[in-house]
Order: C-alpha cells, then sequence, then structure tokens
C-alpha cells in the first residue's frame, strides 16, 4: 500500500516539474507561475484527500466524484503537454549525443525558439481536452440524446409492425445532482410515446435507498405496455462494505420493491409477453451475467422457460458481454438483444455514420449502438446517467427509440 502511494506521487510530481517547465518556457511573469501551482496543487491534494478518506461503506459521493473528475481534467491536460516536450527532448538529446562525437561550437544545438514555441502548440492541444472534459462535468452529462433506429426482422408478428420501444440504461441515481435537468430527461422519455419502456440496470450506484429521492420522478416514465427492467451489477451492493450479510441480502430485496413499486416490471431470469390481436412478443430479462470479473448470475435457460423458440424475443441483458458469450451461441434465437453497462465510458468521439470510437472498445468490443451477427441485433445504449467521473464527453447520455418493422424478405 505504502510503495503504491509513493508510486502514484512521485509520478504526479515528476508530471508538476514537467509541466511547470513548460509554463516557464512561455513566460517567466510570477504571478502566472504561481497560479498554475496552486490550482494544479489544489485539484491533486483534494484528490489524495478524498481517496484517502475513501469510505467503502458510503460508497462514490459526489464529493469524491467531483474530485476526481478535476483530478482526470488536470491529469490528461498535463499528460499532452509531457508526451509533447518529452518528444522534444529525445530530439535535443539525440542531437547532444551526436554532438559530442561531431563538435560544431558555432551552432547553438538546444533551439531555445523551438521549445517555447512547442512549448506554447503543446500548452493549445492539451487545453482541447481539459476544456472539454471540463464541459462534459458543466453540461454534457445531461445533454440528453434521443437516438432513433427502424429495425427490420422476417419473422416478427404483424400487429407488432412499427411497435416503438424506448430503450434507457444506467440511471445510477446516486449519481444526479440536478433535479431539473434530470426531470427533462425524463419528460424527453415519455415525450417518445413509445408502446414499452425496457430499462437494462444499474438503476443506483451502490444502494437501494439513493432511489427515494428519485422514486417519484422515475414512476412517471409511462407507455401502453408498461416498464419492463433488470438488475446491473451496480444494483447487487456488490461494491459496498456491509456490517452484515443480512443488511446487504436486505438491500437487495428492498432495491425490487422499491422498483415493483414504481410500477416497473422486474424480470430476474424470467419472461412476459406482450399480447396484440392473439400475437404475442415474448420479453425476457436476465439477472447480471457479465465477462471477466463480473457477477454471473443470469440464466438464459431459465429466462426461456415457458417459452418457445417460435415466439419473437426480446432480451434484457444489463453486461452486453452476455451477448456474444451467450446469447448468440445459444440453441434459441434472439432477434433483438437489449443491455448498456459500458457508459461508452463516458468519453469518445460519436458522429453517426462517421466514427464510432471510445478507448471502452478494447475492452468491450460492442460498446455503444447496434451491432447484428448471426442475424440477430445487439443494442447497447450509452446510458441515462453517469458514474466516477461527473460527466459526459462526446458519449452523451442516451434514449434510444427502436422502431420494429416486419420485413418481407430476410434480411
Ligand atoms: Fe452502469
Amino acid at each position: 500500500m505504502f510503495l503504491s502511494w509513493a508510486f502514484f506521487i512521485l509520478i504526479i510530481g515528476l508530471i508538476q516539474w514537467y509541466t511547470f517547465l513548460c509554463f516557464k518556457t512561455i513566460s517567466k511573469n510570477r504571478y502566472w507561475l504561481a497560479s498554475y501551482a496552486c490550482f494544479s496543487l489544489l485539484i491533486i491534494t483534494n484528490f489524495i484527500y478524498q481517496l484517502y478518506n475513501y469510505d467503502r461503506s458510503e460508497g462514490f459521493t459526489p464529493s469524491i466524484s467531483y474530485s476526481l473528475g478535476f483530478f482526470i481534467s488536470l491529469f490528461v491536460f498535463q499528460s499532452i503537454i509531457v508526451i509533447g516536450l518529452f518528444l522534444e527532448d529525445i530530439s535535443r538529446i539525440s542531437l547532444a549525443v551526436y554532438s559530442v562525437f561531431k563538435p560544431n561550437k558555432e551552432k547553438n544545438i538546444f533551439f531555445p525558439q523551438r521549445r517555447k514555441f512547442l512549448s506554447q502548440l503543446s500548452l493549445a492541444l492539451a487545453f482541447i481536452p481539459f476544456s472539454s472534459l471540463l464541459y462534459g462535468m458543466y453540461r454534457g452529462k445531461y445533454n440528453y440524446k434521443v437516438l432513433s433506429y427502424e429495425l427490420e426482422f422476417p419473422d416478427l408478428p404483424s400487429s407488432f409492425d412499427g411497435f416503438k420501444i424506448t430503450h434507457i440504461s444506467d440511471i445510477h441515481c446516486g449519481s444526479f445532482d440536478n433535479p431539473e435537468k434530470v426531470k427533462y430527461g425524463v419528460d424527453l422519455i415519455n415525450k417518445q410515446k413509445s408502446d414499452v419502456i425496457m430499462f437494462t440496470g444499474d438503476i443506483v450506484n451502490n444502494v437501494s435507498k439513493e432511489l427515494n429521492p428519485w422514486k417519484k420522478l422515475f414512476s412517471s416514465l409511462k407507455a401502453e405496455h408498461g416498464v419492463y427492467s433488470v438488475l446491473g451489477n451496480h444494483d447487487y451492493g456488490d461494491y459496498m462494505d456491509w456490517e452484515t450479510d443480512q443488511e446487504k441480502i436486505n438491500n437487495l430485496q428492498n432495491l425490487k420493491k422499491i422498483q415493483r413499486e414504481m410500477g416497473y416490471k422486474l424480470l430476474l431470469n424470467e419472461n412476459d409477453f406482450i399480447i396484440k390481436n392473439g400475437e404475442r412478443l415474448a420479453i425476457l430479462g436476465v439477472e447480471n451475467w457479465g465477462a471477466g470479473g463480473f457477477k454471473k448470475v443470469g440464466d438464459l435457460n431459465k429466462a426461456i422457460e415457458g417459452i418457445s423458440d417460435s415466439d419473437f424475443k426480446i432480451l434484457l441483458t444489463h453486461d452486453p458481454s452476455h451477448w456474444r458469450n451467450k446469447v448468440i451461441p445459444h440453441n434459441y434465437f434472439f432477434p433483438l438483444t437489449l443491455s448498456g453497462h459500458t457508459h461508452g465510458m463516458q468519453f469518445g468521439i460519436d458522429i453517426p455514420g462517421w466514427i464510432k470510437w471510445s478507448p471502452i472498445k478494447w475492452r468491450y468490443p460492442e460498446f455503444a449502438g447496434l451491432y447484428k451477427k448471426a442475424k440477430q441485433y445487439l443494442y447497447v445504449n450509452r446510458g441515462f446517467g453517469y458514474l466516477a467521473y461527473p460527466g459526459r464527453v462526446g458519449m452523451w447520455p442516451e434514449i434510444t427509440v427502436l422502431t420494429l418493422k416486419k420485413s418481407k424478405i430476410e434480411v
């Protein structure tokens, strides 16, 4: 523990020293340098203080979230400066070595003007992600986007041609800090006037009581065929310290009870039918199943009990790795699976039809939006809320509207 703290502080210290030199190259003004040093020191000491006093029985509080957000913003800003100047240092060292063997005293190999220019350039470049990360905390996290898709299926029952689903995920109640903005998001969901609303888990960060202040608002989600929901990895209280095992069990029971009081049809490895004109859609919901170290209590075989493979199935499963690992290889055919979990890392470049990129793609190949494999669709919602970094950049909070269409030919 001591060694990891010492290593962390050493790395942060080196970055401070390096970036301070960059600022010094640009200007020798004492006030400018002192302001920068104080600003950095404040963010770093506050983050270390919050981290050191992190209480696992409290979970991720807004104060630790914000201290992390400011720290990440500063770290990205300084890292870009360090990379820029480090590349220049490598060229200077190479030239210095070269000059030992071929001394040429008339030339100044250290190019102070070039150093100043590169410092200014690095600073300007670093300012772009820095300001974006700050904007992400100020506005980005409530910058709700409605994304609409039409999906065609040859085996969709005719009565469901044009059936509209609003899909949301990862509410993370415990993170919200602006009731007005959240209400705007909830109203926007209702404005889609979909036939059904489907929520794919992580309603809280850690504890069921996070729902209390938001219960009334999220109970106002309305659709003709109601709201279906499942649990996500954060709903089980696994990322908290509990005084007793019973306390943890009670918390989960309470979370399920509150969702049912809110009118949500919580599916725990079970299914339900939506019936129209004698035809039916099978809605399946599994508990969390995630690749790697994540909880694996989702049971697809249990969830399909009572339905036949000829039923048109819509599966709700929190973690998209479940689709690749268990749903696609399953002997039943699942035309449409809905997931969340990744949040699109709350950071990325996402221009529909052009580019969709986030560092999380290295962990989750299906990290945001629509995917298709073996004629089966997966939709990964980028999430309604946020967690840890209290913001979003590029990967905005999402409300998805999926319209099901019956296709005449096999797609
Ligand atoms: Fe989540």
